[in-house]
């Protein structure tokens, strides 16, 4: 009998998964669970391309909505699964229907963190993950209006950038000490904080919501020093975390992320979590991690494949993350916290630099700004454990190439 292979979530996991097992001629029927109403999507343009109104919807898709039925997938859009049991290998989905499975995959992705504050469910206020999250922004964007974002990381910069591009009038509150403080360094940060000050964003640092309050056909936002800031639209960004209550109510091991091995399998038989819900091992670093990257999904969803597929292949993944703000491509490779060293290559002021961090002279992360060609060198360099001499790293005419032949494994 044919095996059923179930899967909840339709994210970019999810629509990796399921096109490299259409790749791999998988002869078992693919069921696959989405709680939005839209095909497997790319997310990244959402707080840039598409937000700015220059990417029409269709062109988010993974893959055509046509390729699923083409390919026997079965698609539950809008149709959340509810209950898993592990045990009767069954869950619940829709309006209370039951489904048999023999495998299932957990591409749950990420839960938006909620600003907790009195007022943050008012009209006019807006999270941005999805689709339907950024039509609504959209609708209320226009040249005049005065936008503020609550969160300094990856989705108020973005935001920000476009907003200023739309000519609104962009303020940005952001509770750390410093922008971007999650993923970047202090160095990063201070050049993204002028940049966007120079772009004309009002930014408050050290600085929190304490209530939201409709004022004057728009919002009042107290802050936590008392001052106040007028506003006709927010969009928060304050972070996300792993979404993992089903599998946890089903009695999956979570800590931090749903724990899979290095073919993303979980604690139960047959059954796998790929992506952003996953707390994984990474060889190459030596420690386990929960990631929130596209990358990252991509690479599970293959791995995940691979292992239902009967050719098992061990998760062994740098970690990589991007960013576009204005004219600025940010791509971030390797992990940098306990660096004990920098060095800069090439000219910050210039918008045109690469920030490299060893430790004990290891080359352990790359943030490159405009500079595509040395993130792409870095990567093996970084998985190699390479050693670079940091004259080579610091001047941009020496070739980071030729320097390879010099690195370990490379
Ligand atoms: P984030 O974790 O990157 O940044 C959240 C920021 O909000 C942090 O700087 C944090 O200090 C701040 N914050 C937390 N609580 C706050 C509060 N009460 N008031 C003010 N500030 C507060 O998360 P973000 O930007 O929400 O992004 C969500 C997810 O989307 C992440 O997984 C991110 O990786 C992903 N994303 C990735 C992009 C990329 O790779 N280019 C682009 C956009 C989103």
């Amino acid at each position: 009998m044919t095996e059923t292979l179930a899967i909840v979530g339709a994210g970019h996991a999810a629509g990796q998964l399921v096109a490299s097992l259409v790749m791999g001629g998988y002869e078992g029927q693919i069921v696959l669970f989405g709680n939005e109403s839209v095909a497997p999507y790319q997310r990244p343009p959402l707080s840039k391309k598409y937000l700015q109104g220059e990417l029409p919807a269709e062109r988010l898709l993974l893959k055509p909505e046509s390729f699923y039925p083409d390919n026997g997938v079965e698609l539950h859009l809008n149709e959340p699964v509810t209950a898993i049991d592990i045990e009767s290998r069954s869950l619940q989905y829709g309006d209370g229907q039951t489904l048999r499975w023999d495998k299932l995959v957990f591409a749950t992705g990420s839960r938006v963190t909620q600003l907790p504050v009195p007022g943050a469910e008012s009209s006019g206020v807006h999270y941005l993950r999805s689709i339907a999250d950024v039509d609504a922004i959209r609708a209320a964007f226009a040249p005049g209006k005065r936008l503020l974002i609550i969160g300094g990381g990856y989705i108020g910069l973005e935001v920000a950038a476009v907003g200023v591009a739309a000519e609104l009038d962009v303020a940005l509150v952001e509770i750390a000490p410093r922008l971007l403080s999650r993923v970047a360094s202090p160095q990063l940060s201070e050049f993204y904080l002028d940049v966007h000050r120079n772009a004309g964003v009002d930014i408050q640092l050290s600085t929190g919501v304490e209530r939201i309050e409709p004022h004057d056909n728009g919002l009042r936002v107290t802050l936590n020093d008392d001052r106040s800031i007028d506003t006709d639209l927010i969009v928060i960004g304050i972070g996300v975390s792993a979404e993992t209550t089903l599998a946890a109510s089903a009695g999956l091991k979570v800590d931090n992320g749903i724990l899979v091995d290095e073919h993303c399998q979980t604690s139960a038989a047959d059954v796998f979590a790929i992506g952003d819900c996953t707390n994984h091992p990474n060889p190459l670093l030596e420690k386990r991690l929960r990631l929130e990257s596209v990358p990252n999904a991509l690479a599970q969803g293959r791995c995940a494949a691979a292992t239902i597929l009967g050719a098992p292949k061990a998760y062994a993944e740098i970690p990589w993350f991007w960013s576009d703000q204005y004219d600025l491509k940010l791509q971030m490779v390797g992990l940098t916290d306990g660096y004990d060293d920098t060095v800069i290559r090439g000219d910050m002021a210039a918008r045109k630099f690469a920030c490299f961090y060893l430790r004990d002279g290891v080359l352990i992360g790359v943030d490159a700004v405009n500079s595509p060609k040395e993130f792409m060198l870095s990567k093996p360099a970084i998985a190699a454990g390479a050693r670079i001499p940091t004259d080579v790293l610091a001047d941009p005419d020496a070739s980071l190439k030729d320097a390879a032949t010099l690195w370990p494994g490379v």
